[in-house]
Order: structure tokens, then C-alpha cells, then sequence
């Protein structure tokens, strides 16, 4: 009787590990959903792993019981319970039972996610080589890695790429949806509570895909409104002058090639639009947070923050580089 303590706490101890470990803030989990379709998601994982757990627990007693008390009964008589029985019950009905209750509750989840409703507000992601292309086509305007939305709102997201197969991936607020170059895929959800959510691309998809991340900022109607209000409007021209000097930087460094800022005549579309980099949580979908030191390191030489990326080292004097990081971080 004693060696089953030790078993279950064991148990116990891996269980409780995994849930501490996947609850941390860094690890984003579809345990603690936080919006309309991952908490249909969380429910069938929460009955699929109580399943689980209740099958676990029974196979595990009969093993003991087998291990400490043999095939006899206490009293030393041959087990009244026949081989055959357990086959029936243990191997067939009981298995049938648990995949149809799966089965059910999956295709009932199923059919209540991504149905469309009225007044979505739509935004299509476009999987780059490795970034996210993010546009508002209603409020006409582009950015890219962050995606802003209203909580509470329901959320249309197209996804499409021009490359290779990416995949869309929210833990907290949603599945998987893949993003296959010549097929449009919407993702449909409501965001339940503000906060800044960490997505990733699911999908492997070249030497960047471990660092193709993203962040989704879920806030309140009205501070929506605010964000999508200025960043419909161009940025206003700089106010000070290094910004200025830095503004003719970009446009005479190869920087204008690639990337968009609206408003000036940099209009660039290999990179990400940069109209309110300066506004952004992260760099180089995000691998570092947006300060003026990874900046500077960025521009310089991007490969050494995330190597494989598709913006070569940009060779520039101290002062110019100064002056382009004050632009940048002008821009929101
Ligand atoms: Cu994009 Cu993996």
C-alpha cells in the first residue's frame, strides 16, 4: 500500500510543473484564454485532459492493484472477474464512450467558431519573409508585427502570403490558422479582456521562423479609437533638427528602397511599412524591444539581432545614424 503514495505525488508534482510553467507571463498559454474562440478551445482541452486524467488514474489503480495483489482474490481464490470482461469493457466500450463525448464536444466547438458577424471590424495580415504586413482596409492605413484591436468587437482577420506557408497563432486568443500563398483563410474571434498578447508563426518557414512573432494589443473601444484615429493621419513633419537631418537620411540611404513611410516620397515595400515605428512595442517582429539602442544596432547591422533577415548592414557616420534614430522614433 505504501509505494502508491509516492507514485501519485509524483504524479502530482509533473502536473503541477507543466501548469506552473505554461502559466508563466513569458509563455502564453491556451489555458488562459482571453478571447471568444480560445475559450471554446480551452473548454474541450479541459475535458480532453480531465479525460484524461480519470484514464490515468483507473489504469494506474489496476496496476497496482495487479502488482501488490496478484490475480487471486484476498481470500486466495482465482479473480471472479473474467479476461474477456475487461477486454469488453476496458478495451471497447469505455474507449467508444470517451472518443464519442470527445467527438461531440469537438464538433460542437467547431461549429460555434469563426462564424461571421455583423460589423467586424477587418484587417488583413500578409505572412512575410519574416514579418507580418498588417493593414486596416476600412480606416485606410498599413503597419506591421502589432496588430490593435477593440475588445469586445467581433475581429475579422484575412491571411494570406506571398511566399511560403505561415501560420497565424494566438494562444490566448485563438487556433492556428495558416496563411497559403493564392488562398485567402479569415480568422474570426473577439478579444474578452485588454491586454498584450504574444503570437508566433506556427509554421515553419525558413531560416527566421523561430523569430517571426508578433504582439496583439487588445484595448478598450475608445482607446482603439484614438490609436486608429492618429495613425489614419500621416506623421506630421519633424520638429526637431536632427529628426529633419535624419529624414534626409532615409530618404538618401537605401532605406527609402524598402520601406514605407506615408507621407513622404519613401514608399518601399519589401520591408514593413514604418509610418509609426517610433509608436511600436518591438523590432524585427518581435526578437527586441523598440529602443534607441537596438535601433541603432538594427540599422547597423540587423543580422547580428536576427541573423537571415532580409535587410543588409546599412553602413552610416555617427551622426547620421543619430539623426535617422531620431527620425524613426519621431514617427508615431
Ligand atoms: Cu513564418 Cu514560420
Amino acid at each position: 500500500m505504501r509505494a502508491r503514495r509516492p507514485s501519485l505525488i509524483g504524479a502530482l508534482v509533473v502536473l503541477l510543473t507543466t501548469f506552473i510553467a505554461c502559466s508563466t507571463k513569458r509563455s502564453p498559454s491556451i489555458t488562459d484564454p482571453k478571447g471568444s474562440e480560445a475559450h471554446t478551445i480551452a473548454g474541450v482541452w479541459w475535458l480532453m485532459c480531465g479525460l484524461a486524467a480519470a484514464v490515468y488514474i483507473v489504469v494506474g489503480g489496476f496496476i497496482l492493484v495487479a502488482a501488490f495483489r496478484g490475480r487471486g482474490t484476498p481470500e486466495g481464490r482465482p479473480s471472479r472477474i473474467r479476461d474477456n470482461t475487461f477486454i469488453w469493457v476496458g478495451g471497447i466500450i469505455v474507449p467508444a464512450l470517451i472518443l464519442l463525448v470527445l467527438g461531440a464536444a469537438t464538433v460542437h466547438a467547431s461549429n460555434t467558431l469563426r462564424k461571421p458577424e455583423k460589423n467586424a471590424l477587418r484587417i488583413e495580415v500578409v505572412g512575410k519573409r519574416w514579418w507580418w504586413a498588417v493593414s486596416y482596409p476600412d480606416l485606410k492605413f498599413d503597419t506591421a508585427d502589432e496588430v490593435h484591436i477593440p475588445v469586445g468587437r467581433p475581429i475579422e482577420i484575412g491571411l494570406d502570403s506571398d511566399n511560403v506557408i505561415h501560420s497565424f497563432w494566438v494562444p490566448q486568443l485563438g487556433g492556428k490558422v495558416d496563411l497559403i500563398p493564392g488562398q485567402h483563410n479569415v480568422w474570426r474571434m473577439k478579444a474578452t479582456k485588454e491586454g498584450t498578447y504574444r503570437g508566433e508563426c506556427a509554421e515553419y518557414c525558413g531560416l527566421e521562423h523561430a523569430k517571426m512573432n508578433f504582439l496583439v494589443v487588445a484595448q478598450s473601444p475608445a482607446s482603439f479609437d484614438t490609436w486608429a484615429l492618429r495613425h489614419q493621419r500621416p506623421p506630421s513633419e519633424p520638429v526637431s533638427q536632427l529628426a529633419a537631418n535624419g529624414q534626409v537620411v532615409f530618404m538618401r540611404a537605401p532605406c527609402a528602397g524598402c520601406h514605407t513611410i506615408r507621407g513622404t516620397t519613401a514608399q518601399g515595400t519589401i520591408g514593413p511599412d514604418l509610418t509609426d515605428i517610433g509608436s511600436r512595442l518591438t523590432l524585427g517582429a518581435n526578437t527586441v524591444p523598440n529602443t534607441e539602442g537596438y535601433l541603432g544596432g538594427w540599422i547597423v547591422n540587423s543580422q547580428t539581432i536576427k541573423p537571415g533577415n532580409l535587410m543588409p548592414p546599412i553602413p552610416l557616420s555617427s551622426n547620421d545614424l543619430q539623426a535617422l534614430i531620431a527620425y524613426l522614433r519621431s514617427l508615431k
